[in-house]
C-alpha cells in the first residue's frame, strides 16, 4: 500500500525541556540512569539535570579530593546503600545522553546541602571537625565554611574536574536552602563560586535563591518555590527554567494515599501536573526569558528505579508536552485521550507507571 508523503512543520515552544534526578538521597546505578534516559528521550526531553551531591551522599568521583566518594559516597537516606559514579562512568552517562539528544547538567549543591563533603574532610568545616554521615531527610543544617581559603581551593578543584566531564555549557551550583549560612556569607560565597564556573568555561545555573548574590544574563535561574525571588533573578537578565514544586515536582504524591513521595508542596494528580501555563506562571517575567521547564525528582522516598518510574510516569509526559507544545494547541481533554492510548506503549516498555483512575 502506498502512503502519501507529508510535510510536518513542528518546533518546540521551549529550548530547555528538562528532567532532574536526585542521585544523592538515593543512588541510582549507571544502568538505572540509562533506563531513565531511554524513557525521557521518547518525549523529547533534552536536558538531564543530575543532582550529584547533598547532605546524604556525594556521588561523583573527584580525583583531587578522593574521600568525597570514599567516605561521602557511602551513605544514603534511611541507611540504604550508597554509591558513586567514577569519572569514566559519568563520561559514559554523558555520552549515552548525547546519543539520545540529551545534555547532562551536573549539580554540585552549595554552600548548604553539603554534609557529605563536610563528613569526608574535617578541614572543610569552620571548626575543623568532621561531621557524621547523615541518613535522615532534614534540610538546611549544613554549610561550607565561607571564611576559609581552603573552601575555594576545594571549589576550584571540584568545578574544574566536573567541568571537564560535561560537554554542556552549564554547571548547576544549587544554592537552595542554605539556612545556616548568613546572607552576607551566602552572597560572598556564590560570587566566588560563579567566578570559578566562568573560569572553567561554563555558565552558571542555580536554584532561584542564587539571584541574591548578583547574577549575569548568562545565568539560568531555576524557579521552584518563590515567584518573587525568581522574578528578581529575571530582572537581572537571567533566563528562567520553571520547576514550580506544586505542579512539576515528581516526588509529590499523586494522592494522599500514594505509598511513596512527599506532600510538602501538596499532592499532584496527573491533571494538575498538566493544567498550568508556563507562559503566564511568573506574571512579571517577559516570556522571552522563560526558556523552558524541568521536572525534578527528589529521591528521599524513591529507593529504586521502579519507584522513579512510578513517580515520573505519566506526569513527566504531560510536562514534556508543556515544554514542546504551544498553549493554543494544548488541551487536557485531547491529552487525556492520547495518554490513555499511550498506556499500551508504556506497558510494552514495562514502565512501572501510576495507573491513575483518570486513565480508566
Ligand atoms: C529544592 O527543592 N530544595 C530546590
Amino acid at each position: 500500500m502506498a502512503v502519501p508523503g507529508v510535510t510536518i512543520q513542528d518546533a518546540p515552544q521551549y529550548a530547555y525541556r528538562g528532567a532532574m534526578l536526585d542521585v544523592a538521597r538515593h543512588f541510582f546505578s549507571v544502568q538505572d540512569v540509562k533506563r531513565y534516559i531511554d524513557l525521557i528521550t521518547s518525549y523529547k526531553v533534552n536536558k538531564l539535570h543530575l543532582h550529584l551531591t547533598d547532605d546524604q551522599g556525594w556521588r561523583i568521583e573527584i580525583k583531587s579530593w578522593p574521600k568525597l566518594t570514599e567516605i561521602g559516597g557511602t551513605s544514603a537516606v534511611g541507611g540504604d546503600q550508597g554509591g558513586f559514579y567514577t569519572q569514566a562512568q559519568f563520561r559514559d552517562i554523558v555520552a549515552y545522553a548525547k546519543v539520545h539528544h540529551i545534555t547532562v547538567i551536573p549539580e554540585i549543591d552549595m554552600p548548604g546541602h553539603t554534609n557529605a563533603a563536610l563528613a569526608s574532610y574535617p578541614e572543610l568545616n569552620c571548626d575543623g571537625e568532621a561531621r557524621s554521615l547523615y541518613t535522615g531527610t532534614r534540610v538546611g543544617f549544613s554549610t561550607l565554611c565561607v571564611d576559609k581559603e581552603l573552601t575555594y581551593k576545594f571549589l576550584d578543584d571540584v568545578i574544574r574536574e566536573v567541568a571537564s566531564l560535561t560537554d554542556g555549557d552549564y554547571i548547576h551550583l544549587g544554592g537552595d536552602e542554605s539556612h545556616v549560612t548568613s546572607k552576607e556569607d551566602y552572597n560572598l560565597f556564590l560570587t566566588k563560586a560563579q567566578a570559578i564556573v566562568k573560569k572553567y568555561g561554563k555558565n552558571v545555573m542555580g536554584w532561584e535563591d542564587i539571584q541574591s548574590a548578583g547574577i549575569s544574563d548568562e545565568t539560568i535561574v531555576q524557579h521552584w518555590t518563590n515567584p518573587e525571588i525568581a522574578t528578581l533573578g529575571a530582572k537581572q537578565g537571567a533566563s528562567v527554567v520553571l520547576s514550580p514544586a506544586p505542579t512539576t515536582y515528581l516526588d509529590m504524591k499523586y494522592t494522599k494515599g500514594t505509598k511513596i513521595g512527599l506532600t510538602w508542596a501538596g499532592v499532584t494528580p496527573i491533571d494538575s501536573a498538566y493544567i498550568w501555563n508556563p507562559q503566564t506562571l511568573l506574571k512579571n517575567v517577559p516570556t522571552s526569558q522563560i526558556i523552558g521547564i524541568e521536572s525534578p525528582l527528589w529521591s528521599e522516598t524513591a529507593v529504586d528505579i521502579d519507584a522513579i518510574e512510578y513517580l515520573a510516569f505519566p506526569r513527566l509526559i504531560g510536562h514534556a508536552e508543556l515544554g514542546w507544545t504551544q498553549e493554543q494547541n494544548r488541551s487536557w481533554k485531547s491529552y487525556l485521550i492520547r495518554l490513555k492510548n499511550h498506556q499500551k506503549r508504556l506497558k510494552i516498555r514495562k514502565v512501572n507507571y501510576y495507573p491513575s483512575p483518570l486513565l480508566e
